[in-house]
């Protein structure tokens, strides 16, 4: 099975290469009504992910073990319902699917504070 940090890393290139599909149709459509769902799309999808698979490969000991897999489980999921979740808010629907995402990405990142207050950063810590 693939490490930790190359599954976060493939999440956040899949964000970030979706992401910039919705930028360009937004560009080219010249209707930016859904730029909130493509920047978290980008911003929490590409750049927070691909931060926590860097700081994974960074720190081994901290990608050993079931509490990256559940980290990494509660990020990917969070921006999976996160995104559209925004993106139907802003066209007048439910908020439960934003709400959710919004809840799985704060667990992962409360985790991932436990996980860097326990390991510190880098392989000698
Ligand atoms: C092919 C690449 C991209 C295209 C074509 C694109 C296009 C756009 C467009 C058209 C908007 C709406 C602008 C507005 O309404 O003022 C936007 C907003 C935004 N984009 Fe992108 N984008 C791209 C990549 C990215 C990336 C890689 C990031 C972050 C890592 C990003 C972050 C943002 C943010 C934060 C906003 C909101 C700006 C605001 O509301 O003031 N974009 N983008």
């Amino acid at each position: 099975m693939r490490d930790i940090a190359f599954i976060f890393f493939l999440a956040a290139v899949v964000c970030v290469t979706s992401g910039m599909g919705c930028g360009i149709q937004m560009a080219i459509s010249e209707d930016h009504l859904l730029a909130p769902a493509h920047a978290h799309l980008n911003l929490v999808g590409w750049t927070t992910l691909a931060l926590f698979g860097l700081y994974y490969r960074l720190t081994p000991a901290a990608a050993q073990g079931i509490l990256p897999r559940v980290h990494a489980g509660l990020a990917i999921l969070g921006v999976a319902f996160m995104t559209p979740g925004i993106a139907m808010v802003i066209v007048g629907g439910s908020p439960a699917l934003a709400s959710a995402g919004a809840i799985l990405t704060l667990a992962s990142m409360l985790l991932f504070l436990v996980t860097v207050a326990r390991y510190g950063l880098g392989a000698a810590a």
